[in-house]
């Protein structure tokens, strides 16, 4: 059932061009207008919705703090993101035009179910993001918007993450079509390039041997820290937690932006540090300063290991190592730089000799609080 491959990891890593195509299928129509009518949210109830707030527990979680940075742009709606553990005990702000999105591969993770219980009973409307039908999240919230990821074996999630991205962003666009936005024109290009993504993550995956090769020189390293900002803080944050969990590295991601508040202090001789680098069209002010941030740790002896998007010149000379993914609209860029990150960890956790489908003191679904 590995089909071929050594790993359910390994498969699910390569079956994410079909389960992005899979989670947008049907949901874009050929003039470029989504069509979610399955969430049987009225658009009069979205309309009046002042809050959104995402609960979602580790890899999911990290899709939840992408999907803040695209909800607040193209619907202008204030939106928190916030660890599905962590939420109810902190006696949160909710009510019946706060919208709370819960999202879980599984569906059955007990934080996040906990925190959707507690957000229907101060009357907030709960929208699920889920990969597995009929679990208990969906079961519990007011709407669903499955992800057609199929089920994924292996303990480290890599497609489901990408397609609850995909959700994500489907409902942000959708929330903004319903709703009229100043970003018109943007969101009809995002569309567009959305329903197309799927190319992309074939193309990345395409070019992976280079960062096997990679990651197999590096498996005596202790530490491995992540750099990104943006929504690339939150796929930096992404690519320590499977370095942990499959590799059982010392891993630590950070928004570039704090480097100076305290983490530069951990660079030395060799320190292999992962730069994801936002694209230089867009917000180009971040990129420049992520550049700089490049040349500081290569500067006090970091292995600078920097993932751009094809036709950025600027960091190649300080790059010990580069890999290049395709260019994306700025949001969307997540969908392409966290593969390269899935493969270093999983090709780390081979090369250490771990189980990669099984790593040690985890399970599939965490079904306790
Ligand atoms: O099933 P869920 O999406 O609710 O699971 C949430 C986390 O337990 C899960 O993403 C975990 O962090 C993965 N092992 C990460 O690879």
């Amino acid at each position: 059932e590995k089909g071929g491959y050594d790993y359910f990891m390994l498969k699910e890593i390569a079956e994410q061009p079909k389960a992005v195509a899979d989670t947008l299928l049907g949901r874009i129509d050929a003039s470029g207008v989504l069509s979610l009518d399955e969430l049987r949210i009225p658009p009069a109830v979205l309309r009046e919705v002042d809050k959104v707030v995402i609960v979602a527990c580790g890899t999911a979680y990290h899709a939840g703090m992408i999907a803040k940075y695209a909800i607040e742009h193209w619907t202008r709606i204030p939106c928190e993101t916030e660890l599905a553990s962590e939420f109810r005990y902190r006696d949160p702000i909710l009510d019946r035009h706060t919208l709370v999105i819960a999202i879980s591969q599984s569906g059955e993770t007990m934080d996040t179910l906990m925190a959707l219980r507690h957000a229907r009973e101060q009357g907030a409307k709960v929208l699920a993001i889920c990969n597995t039908n009929g679990s208990t999240i969906p079961r519990e919230s007011d709407a669903v918007l499955y992800t057609h990821a199929g089920p994924e074996v292996a303990v480290a999630s890599t497609k489901a993450f990408l397609t609850q991205l995909v959700a994500c962003y489907l409902v942000a666009l959708y929330v903004a079509q319903v709703r009229g936005t100043k970003w018109g024109d943007e969101i009809r290009d995002v569309v567009r390039e959305l329903a197309a993504i799927g190319t992309q993550v074939e193309q990345v995956l395409d070019t992976m041997e280079p960062v096997r090769e990679l990651a197999r020189s590096l498996a005596d390293k202790n530490t491995v820290l992540f750099l990104g900002r943006h929504v690339g803080y939150p796929v930096a944050l992404e690519g320590a937690l499977k370095l942990k969990e499959l590799a059982y590295m010392h891993a630590e991601g950070f928004a570039a932006g704090e480097l100076k508040h305290g983490p530069i202090a951990l660079i030395e001789d060799d320190l292999p540090v992962v730069v994801v680098v936002p694209s230089p069209r867009g917000r180009s002010v971040l990129h420049d300063k992520i550049v700089s941030n490049i040349q500081e740790i290569r500067a006090r002896g970091a292995r600078t290991i920097v993932i751009a998007e094809e036709g950025d010149e600027t960091v190649v000379p300080y790059a010990d190592h580069l890999v290049r993914i395709p260019r994306t609209p700025v949001l969307l860029q997540p969908l392409v730089s966290t593969v390269p990150l899935q493969v270093f960890a999983c090709e780390l956790a081979t090369a250490r000799g771990n189980e990669v489908d099984q790593p040690r003191n985890l399970a599939k679904s965490v079904t306790v609080e």
